[in-house]
């Protein structure tokens, strides 16, 4: 049974108050990492830019999520939170975060209907900006009454991922969106290094981890050769598996052949591999066909967002008999072999793992930052439809980031400033 407590300040559902000491360490760890988003935090501090605005977040409730909710306090917002995905959040962070001013509600494991009623939880505070990852909080909004949409609509929000980027793409080309959202997704501080390196080494620490087993030597198919998928291959090269990548996009998976990587579909790849992982964005990539084919013993991991592209429900169908052989792993037995999925088949490193460095999260987090302030400046002006992240916003996140890193660049002199027509 959950301990569930509510604080005299704030109405936080976690499971134990008891773990804050814990999920406060945690925090405090990767502000040393986050360079950039202290940075901007300073200054929005001293310009208490969000006073008397609330801010609602559904986003994975780890540490570095927990740092930007309370950078976004600090600027002077009403801050309530809570994660994107049943399996990512962490308790002793959530109990962290509550103990020090935010509203949080976030349980790891619970069931779809308390993760939505967490998410509605945190719309009930009717905030001004939101940050969504993954598209769930955007949607709970959609499905609140009019009469309530009329009464309340949010000066606009921001989105974190591919797939929540992707939902808002699909609802935009049938109507307008309730309100003005920012792509933090695409612009390129995020996707060229979160998605990239971020889960190019996320998912490696959490598959090593969780499976105690070693990646050199071994067949690795990667689903998707995308962002994510680039990164993971990438990574699983480096330790010395042989690499394999199935796609559906002819441009993609010339790139992955040209990147050196053998190209099939997944009915040839199941065959071969000894660790699958998904990163599509898509349902289904690996199914009945599929593990009827595979080895035993095979792992199976997926990092996109949402629990569908391993389907876990024909797995299950298949199986004899289903039980769990370590923390995150469950064996599925069929036709005397048995495949180990990791996770349930949530995303992988932040249900089995910590989720990304925190100095990745740096860059990703300034500009969910640098998105919410570009609202405030321009609201009233914006459409209710998704809006880049301007280039110069995009462009002060990486040259902050340099500066971090200690790394000068060159400069374009006045003669070549002409030659380039800049
Ligand atoms: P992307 O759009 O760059 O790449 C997806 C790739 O998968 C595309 O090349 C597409 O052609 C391919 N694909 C689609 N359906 C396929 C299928 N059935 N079989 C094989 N390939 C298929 O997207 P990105 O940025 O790589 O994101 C992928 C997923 O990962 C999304 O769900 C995103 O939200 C999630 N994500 C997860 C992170 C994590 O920490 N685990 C971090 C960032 C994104």
């Amino acid at each position: 049974m959950y301990i569930y407590f509510l604080e005299v300040l704030n109405l936080s559902i976690v499971k134990d108050s008891l773990l804050a000491h814990n999920g406060r360490l945690k925090i405090k760890w990767v502000q040393d990492y986050m360079p950039v988003l202290t940075k901007i935090g300073d200054e929005f501090a001293k310009s208490q830019i969000f006073a008397g605005l609330k801010i609602g977040m559904s986003i994975h409730m780890e540490a570095k999520t927990a740092y930007l909710a309370l950078m976004l306090k600090g600027a002077g917002a009403e801050v309530y939170a809570t994660g994107c995905n049943p399996l990512s959040t962490q308790d002793d962070v959530a109990a962290g975060l509550a103990s020090m001013g935010v509203n949080v509600y976030a349980i790891r494991g619970v069931d779809n209907d308390e993760y939505f009623s967490h998410i509605k939880k945190v719309l009930s505070h009717e905030p001004d900006l939101l940050i969504d990852d993954g598209g769930d909080l955007y949607k709970a909004y959609s499905e609140l009454s009019p009469e309530i949409r009329e009464k309340w609509r949010p000066i606009g929000g921001c989105e974190e991922t591919t797939t929540g980027i992707n939902r808002l793409k699909m609802l935009q080309r049938e109507a307008p969106l309730h309100f003005p959202m920012m792509n933090v997704n695409d612009a390129p501080c995020k996707h060229f290094y979160d998605n990239v390196y971020g889960t190019g080494q996320s998912v490696w620490t959490a598959i090593m981890d969780t499976t105690n087993t070693l990646v050199a030597g071994k067949t690795v198919v990667v689903a998707g050769y995308g962002y994510c998928g680039s990164g993971v291959a990438m990574r699983a090269r480096g330790m010395g598996a042989r690499v394999i990548v199935t796609e559906i996009d002819p441009v993609k998976a010339l790139e992955a052949s040209l990147d050196g990587f053998e190209v099939m579909p997944m009915d040839d790849a199941a065959y071969l591999g000894d660790y699958f992982v998904t990163v599509t964005g898509c349902k289904n990539v690996i199914r009945r066909r599929h593990f009827n084919c595979m080895k035993d013993n095979a792992f199976l991991a997926n990092a996109g967002h949402f629990d569908v592209e391993i389907n876990v429900k024909e797995l299950g169908v298949i199986s004899s008999d289903i039980k769990a052989r370590r923390d995150n792993i469950t064996g599925y037995t069929t036709n005397n072999k048995t495949l180990n999925l990791l996770a349930s088949g949530r995303l992988v490193n932040l249900a089995a793992g910590q989720g990304h460095p925190a100095e990745i999260m740096d860059m990703s987090f300034a500009l969910q930052a640098m998105g919410l302030k570009y609202l405030l400046d321009h609201k009233g002006q914006l459409e209710d439809k998704l809006y880049e992240i301007p280039e110069e916003v995009n462009e002060r996140v990486a040259r902050l980031k340099l500066e971090a890193m200690g790394i000068k660049i060159d400069t374009l002199t006045e003669e070549q400033r002409e030659y380039l027509g800049r």
